[in-house]
């Protein structure tokens, strides 16, 4: 009997290495021919090695938020004593606590008139952006020029920034922590320009500069009031961002009457 046993078994080896078969996947070993005895993995082992990684991931989110925090303090710290747009653009230039810095070949701070009554604030740089080391100089800049130009201005009359200064890898959507790390900046920007109007493009930018979670639909056209850190008043607009018109050409209507809502109010 227990050299029948020990036949088969050499029998069914050699047939799954004959089949290819050359390593075992399961943690335990299974005869599947009895479903019934299969041998389930210790449960504990399972937990065991759960509680290992979801610990880990605790640990890497806490690092990351800390550094995060020590980025944002350091920025908050850098921008303290600034008070030229010029010197602002200077701090962003050499700031390393961005991690988009290190895939990015350029860093985008603005472009345009720093005496300007209307600033506009964009999402982050695109690939054209990056390699130029210009903000909107890509086909959703010559859009934003020609939505400019039919509300009779130009870059010599406004500045155009983002709410990010390096170029997301891939174009993503900058994360959370990438945003507050640069916010500092941007409400510096403001502090420092106090313009009399901001006109956010997307969703991402109005939420970053309002602090909400609603969605650009809900928030674009509307004049929206705004204090800086100084309490100094200006009045936001948010529009669509002229990348999207340019996938949604449908939503240009929505977006020109925003334009007339802008033009009425600087000639008002
Ligand atoms: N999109 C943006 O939001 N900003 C740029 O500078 C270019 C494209």
């Amino acid at each position: 009997m227990m050299n029948e046993n020990i036949e088969n078994t050499e029998f069914l080896l050699n047939w799954h290495i004959e089949a290819g078969v050359d390593e075992t996947i399961a943690e335990m070993p299974c005869n599947f021919f009895e479903s019934d005895k299969i041998v389930k993995p210790k449960s504990d082992i399972k937990t065991t090695v759960q509680t290992t990684s979801q610990q880990i991931e605790t640990n890497r989110q806490n690092v990351v938020s800390d550094s995060t925090n020590l980025s944002i303090q350091n920025a908050n710290k850098l921008v303290e004593n600034i008070e030229k747009v010029e010197d602002l653009e200077n701090i962003v230039n050499n700031f390393d606590g961005c991690g988009l810095k290190v895939t990015a070949k350029n860093t985008v701070f603005g472009e345009g008139n720093t005496e300007a009554k209307i600033l506009i604030i964009g999402e982050a740089p695109g690939a054209d952006e990056d390699r130029i080391g210009r903000p909107f100089v890509g086909k959703s800049g010559i859009l934003l020029d020609k939505m400019l130009k039919s509300i009779e201005l130009d870059r010599s009359n406004v500045y155009i920034s983002n709410t990010i200064y390096w170029r997301p890898p891939g174009n993503r959507t900058p994360t959370s922590s990438e945003i507050s790390i640069c916010l500092p900046f941007v409400k510096k920007l403001v502090e420092i320009m106090k313009p009399e109007i901001i006109i956010t493009l997307g969703g991402s930018a109005t939420q970053t500069i309002l602090n909400t979670n609603e969605t650009i639909s809900k928030l674009r056209g509307r004049w929206i009031d705004y204090s800086d850190s100084e309490n100094n008043k200006t009045e936001v607009i948010a529009t669509f961002h002229p990348s999207y018109l340019l996938r949604n050409p449908a939503n240009k209507k929505k977006s020109w009457a925003d334009l007339l809502k802008i033009k009425k109010k600087i000639s008002s």
